[in-house]
């Protein structure tokens, strides 16, 4: 297979490498259940989406929408409803919910004005007629599919507050559990779970997914990360500069991320130096195409108030040479100015809560003999260090 470099565009489902064994395993949960699908930004998701809309199978009706620029629970039941009338029959298509709405869109689009709280209780009881309606014609199971997911929420959260996502979140359970043979599929890049402890926090909604199963994304798996290298490689013509033996090396050098593997060889085709020259570079901040500084902005977005004490313990695990204890963590924690007055860094199970969450969204792993934890990415780790010295 020939690839050119394509860093963050977009991947052909035919040129999505090394994701079959994951995408058979999702098709297995959602002849199942419901499924979440969180992992850090550009580990992959839209483009394992793309590709299952692409190569579906004939008993499935694949329904993809990137959802994160909606502000609204109104704008999102109008997306949905653009998604499934095709699919309506005609009488349901001529039905007056669906006409509803309309009235209702209508109503919402008056510039400044806000939905008034009845109204918000009637988009819940057409999203719910909707969905209802459109499993009960098929003959294919439905699957809905919403990529950025977690940040439509918070965008509802901030527009219309905790109760609108929160009563979003149960119509959706509410809908997934009347129709047996429904499925929705939510991708996010930021931790979902942190988004409904929020929405928790102000009262709200206690377990609304708590009946999807959740998965991870990962690197890619040392072979296909091969495979995409070479792919690459010879997409670019440079096979004659790239010694086959060291592709397994090069890919070693960014974790497998297929992300980074692009980059690695978009750079080496621009004469950008040697391959360790060029992972120095973007460790170093020199070479800021890679977005590593992502890793430390996204933090506010995870954790808001507490963001800064989250850096504080990524600290503690990235200037540990190897894995690090939490009790080792507790002393870098109290040898440290900034955290030693603070008393929450300081107590035992919020550090285990810190901890926990940085590996829900992926910053670090837990070695299960030890306990000890570690950076999941080395190269984020380096990049870490660098970025916070
Ligand atoms: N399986 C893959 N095969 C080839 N390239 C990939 C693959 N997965 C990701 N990439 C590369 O990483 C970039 C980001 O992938 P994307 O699917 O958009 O990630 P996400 O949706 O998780 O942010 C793509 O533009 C592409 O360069
Ligand atoms: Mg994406």
């Amino acid at each position: 297979m020939k690839m050119k470099a394509n860093p963050g565009g977009f991947i052909a489902p035919e040129n999505v490498i090394g994701r079959d064994e994951f995408i058979a395993e999702l098709w297995q949960v959602l002849a199942q259940q419901s499924v979440l699908l969180l992992a850090e930004r550009r580990i992959g998701k839209s483009s394992i989406l793309n590709k299952i809309v692409k190569e579906t199978q004939p008993t499935w009706l694949p329904l993809l929408k990137n959802v994160e620029s909606i502000t609204s629970v109104a704008r999102f039941v109008m997306v949905i409803r653009d998604q499934l009338t095709p699919f309506l029959s005609k009488t349901e298509q001529g039905k007056s919910w669906l006409e509803k709405i309309q009235n209702l869109a209508a109503g919402g689009k008056v510039a400044g004005v806000e939905i008034p709280q009845a109204k918000q209780a009637d988009w819940h009881d057409v999203l719910a007629e909707l969905l209802n309606s459109v499993h009960q014609h098929q003959e294919q199971q439905v699957l809905l599919m919403w990529d950025e997911f977690p940040w439509m929420l918070q965008k509802i959260i901030k527009n219309e507050g905790h109760q609108a996502a929160g009563d979003l979140l149960d119509t959706l359970r509410h809908c997934r559990q009347s129709n047996a043979n429904l499925r929705m599929l939510f991708t996010g890049s930021i931790g979902l779970h942190q988004v409904i402890s929020t929405i928790r926090i102000a009262g709200y909604s206690n377990e609304p997914v708590n009946d999807m199963q959740v998965l991870s994304l990962d690197a890619l798996a040392k072979d296909d990360a091969v495979d995409l290298a070479n792919a690459l490689i010879d997409g670019e013509g440079l096979t004659n500069r790239v010694n086959e033996q060291d592709i397994a090396g090069l890919c070693a050098m960014v974790d497998n991320v297929p992300y980074f593997i692009h980059h690695l060889i978009k750079s080496l085709r621009n004469g950008s130096g040697t391959p360790e020259h060029i992972v120095k570079a973007a460790i170093a901040g020199v070479d800021n195409n890679w977005q590593l500084e992502h890793y430390y902005t996204r933090l506010e977005d995870y954790y808001p108030e507490q963001w800064q004490k989250y850096a504080l313990v990524l600290d503690a695990v990235a200037y540990s040479e190897s894995s690090i204890s939490r009790k080792q963590i507790h002393q870098a924690l109290q040898a440290e100015p900034d955290a030693a007055n603070d008393a929450n860094l300081q107590d035992k199970n919020y550090q285990k809560q810190m901890l926990r969450h940085l590996i829900d969204d992926h910053y670090l792993v837990q070695n299960i003999d030890t306990a000890a934890y570690q950076f999941r990415y080395p190269l984020i780790k380096k990049w870490w260090c660098f970025y916070r010295d």
